[in-house]
Formats: C-alpha cells, structure tokens, sequence
C-alpha cells in the first residue's frame, strides 16, 4: 500500500492522487529540500551492490508484494535498510510469488517499507501527500 497505516486521511488523500483529482504541485519548500538531503538518497549501493535510485515524495499503490521485508521487528530504521531489505529480498515466504524486489516505498514517519512487485514500473509513481515523508527506490532492473 502507499500511506502511513496510521494515519488513514494520507491514504485517503494518496487514493485520491490515483482515482480522483491529481494533488496540486506544491512549491518546494525549505522542508522538503532539509527532508531529500537528510532521509532520501537519491543514489544507492547496497552492500550486496546493488545499485538504487532514490525518488523523493513519491509514492505508488499497489504492487505490494510484503511489508518490510521479512524484517524481523517490523519497523524499517531508515530508506537505506529498506533497500538493503529490498536487495535480498527473493520472494513471500510461504506465498506464490517468488520474484524479488523492484522498487521500494519507505515512510519515514512509522518506518514501514513496501516491496513492490516485477510488474511495477517507474510511471506507477505519483506524489506522495505534502509531508509525509514518503520516498520511492527503484533498483537498477539490469542487474536484477
Ligand atoms: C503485481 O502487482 C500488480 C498490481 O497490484 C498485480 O496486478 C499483479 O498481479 C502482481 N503480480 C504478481 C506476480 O504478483
């Protein structure tokens, strides 16, 4: 899914992105360029090498194939163990699909991390809502 599990109004307004009206751009704020360089790489390297790229305050609905990634606590620390996850992460324990991971939505906010199915692509993403801290990685498909 693509908001904050607690906060039911951002998925209300994240659905709406998809089924309603598009979110109005908002100009860039002191906010949003503190939150890309502290909590958003925009280029990464697990430590198994492989490489990511990062976009900030996006989201995508849908696609999910686990939450967290098989993290034993639950609760994701930062984007970079989201992608560390999502680069060894090879399929749902007990479950069908047994793809890896191709692209990741961390929230920031309560620390949960999406991996996303082989099917999504980099025109499923849409803004995410003004502040909440939503991030998408896609990892580089030709190493996959
Ligand atoms: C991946 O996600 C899409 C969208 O939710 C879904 O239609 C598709 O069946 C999924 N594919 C697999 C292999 O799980």
């Amino acid at each position: 899914m693509c908001f904050l599990s607690k906060e039911r109004l951002v998925a209300l307004i994240c659905a709406s992105a998809v089924f309603a009206t598009p979110l109005k751009s908002e100009p860039i704020s002191t906010h949003t360029l503190e939150s890309r360089q502290e909590n958003c790489p925009t280029d990464y390297t697990s430590q198994n090498g492989l490489r990511f790229t990062g976009y900030c305050d996006k989201c995508i609905v849908g696609y999910d194939v686990f939450e967290n990634g098989n993290a034993v606590d639950g609760k994701i620390m930062s984007m970079e163990d989201c992608m560390e996850r999502c680069s060894r992460f090879s399929g749902e324990v007990g479950a069908t699909y047994s793809g890896g991971c191709f692209a990741i939505v961390y929230a920031l906010g309560d620390g949960n991390c999406w991996i996303k199915n082989n099917t999504v692509g980099t025109s499923d993403m849409i803004d995410a809502p003004q502040d909440s801290k939503m991030h998408v990685a896609f990892p580089d498909r030709t190493q996959l």
